[in-house]
């Protein structure tokens, strides 16, 4: 019984997060030129600074051109260095 509440309870956590893509071979210079390191260092930053002040948002939702405005914007926010800003821009733009 008890583990039945558990298991429920991660379920409901698992649901609640956004869930964010991570990046494989397959994604290295998909739109932006990229290593696997560079994306893997972006997924790193974009999850741990992006989702403080509201969710996650879904790299797919937005294209390169949307997302260079946004991060124009959120950058500073997040108090990110401009090399931070570029890794993350590499990791949603690269889906
Ligand atoms: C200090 C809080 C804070 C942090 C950190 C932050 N944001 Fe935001 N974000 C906001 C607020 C407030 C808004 C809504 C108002 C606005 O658009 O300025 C917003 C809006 C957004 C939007 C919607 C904007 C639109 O025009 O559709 C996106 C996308 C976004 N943030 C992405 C990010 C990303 C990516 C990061 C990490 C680099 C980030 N945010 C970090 C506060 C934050």
């Amino acid at each position: 019984m008890k583990k039945t509440i558990v298991v429920i309870l991660m379920l409901a956590f698992v649901a609640c997060s956004t869930k964010i893509y991570t990046p494989t071979s397959a994604n290295v210079n998909k739109k932006e030129t990229a290593t696997l390191a560079e994306l893997q260092q972006g997924h790193d930053i974009f999850k741990e600074k992006c989702g403080k002040c509201h969710k996650l948002p879904k790299p797919e939702k937005r294209n390169a051109e949307q997302w260079t405005k946004v991060l124009e914007k959120m950058g500073p926010k997040a108090k990110l260095s401009k090399e931070q800003v570029n890794l993350v821009y590499k990791y949603v733009v690269n889906f």
